[in-house]
């Protein structure tokens, strides 16, 4: 397993294969992997004749008062994970070569990033968005994958591919959960074992709507009160937002259907969790 800090070492990495007509799969991160990613490059390992991790905690998708100052790091640890998941190439830049003095570009996707993390985390997904092109144009993957618990982030890097006309397939792979339900998550480590308990509110939530649903309630006015409920039950839950939403185009609903998707995000002390599901799709 090689690894690269420069991003023109890693861009003359990614000409050979590309030359010699060989898939190169891609799981960016910002690192402390967990169960989640290793599912990713696992997913990868299949799909490419290469396989590219990154790990960078992109300063410009954090708001001033967010979490990059704590967001957790493992180096070491990351690197055994990856080599297990069979990982060829780590590439690992610094904030000083990927935003060097006088960067001034940026990527916006609009309207699909604007409700739920974008109403709560203004600019947040152009930094995605920008740190996400920049990683293409560096690692020039054929496919790239990303995990459905970012629901939004994924619906904003189809439409930027799409819409930039981005030679690269992006593989969106399911929710990976703790036995007990609760969405893995890098930030999962900067819970107590107390609020690691509370955060348990936001799976039971899922569950109740997904239970309602089942039984034929379609009122996105009923559901959105008994999902709140469930997770103000939860004295230290503090809620971001709960929202039915359209699940292609991220439009409100009134009534639900299959295709909807339910989006949570809820603060637990200092740590902000997002979960989701899609009402009409396995959990
Ligand atoms: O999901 C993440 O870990 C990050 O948002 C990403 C896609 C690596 C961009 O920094």
């Amino acid at each position: 397993m090689q690894i690269i800090n420069s991003i023109i070492h890693m861009q003359a990495l990614a000409i050979a294969p590309e030359r010699e007509g060989r898939r190169i799969a891609f799981v960016p991160t910002m690192g402390y992997l967990h169960e989640g990613h290793a599912s990713l490059l696992r997913e990868g390992r299949k799909r490419g004749d290469v396989l590219v991790l990154s790990i960078f905690v992109n300063p410009i998708q954090f708001g001033k008062n967010e979490d990059l100052d704590s967001y957790p790091r493992d180096m070491d640890r990351d690197f055994q994970i990856a080599e297990a998941c069979g990982v060829d190439i780590v590439f690992i830049p610094t904030a000083a070569e990927m935003y060097p003095n006088g960067f001034q570009t940026g990527v916006t996707v609009r309207d699909i990033a604007l409700p739920l993390c974008g109403a709560i985390r203004p600019r947040h997904f152009d930094g995605v968005a920008t740190v996400v092109t920049k990683l293409f144009n560096i690692v020039r993957p054929d496919v790239a994958l990303f995990g459905c618990k970012d629901y939004q982030q994924l619906a904003v890097i189809r439409r930027m591919t799409v819409d930039l006309n981005m030679p690269v397939e992006i593989a969106g792979m399911p929710i990976v959960r703790e036995a007990d339900g609760l969405a893995m998550s890098s930030r999962n480590a900067n819970l107590s074992p107390v609020e690691r308990q509370s955060a348990l509110c936001l799976f039971r939530a899922i569950k109740t709507a997904r239970e309602q649903f089942a039984a034929g309630e379609r009122s996105v006015a009923v559901l959105a009160r008994e999902t709140r409920a469930i997770i103000e039950q939860e004295s230290a839950a503090v809620i971001d937002y709960v929202e039915f939403r359209d699940g292609l185009l991220l439009h409100e609903q009134d009534v639900v259907d299959s295709n909807t998707l339910l989006a949570l995000a809820v603060k637990i002390g200092q740590t902000r969790l997002i979960d989701n599901t899609v009402l009409g799709e396995e959990l």
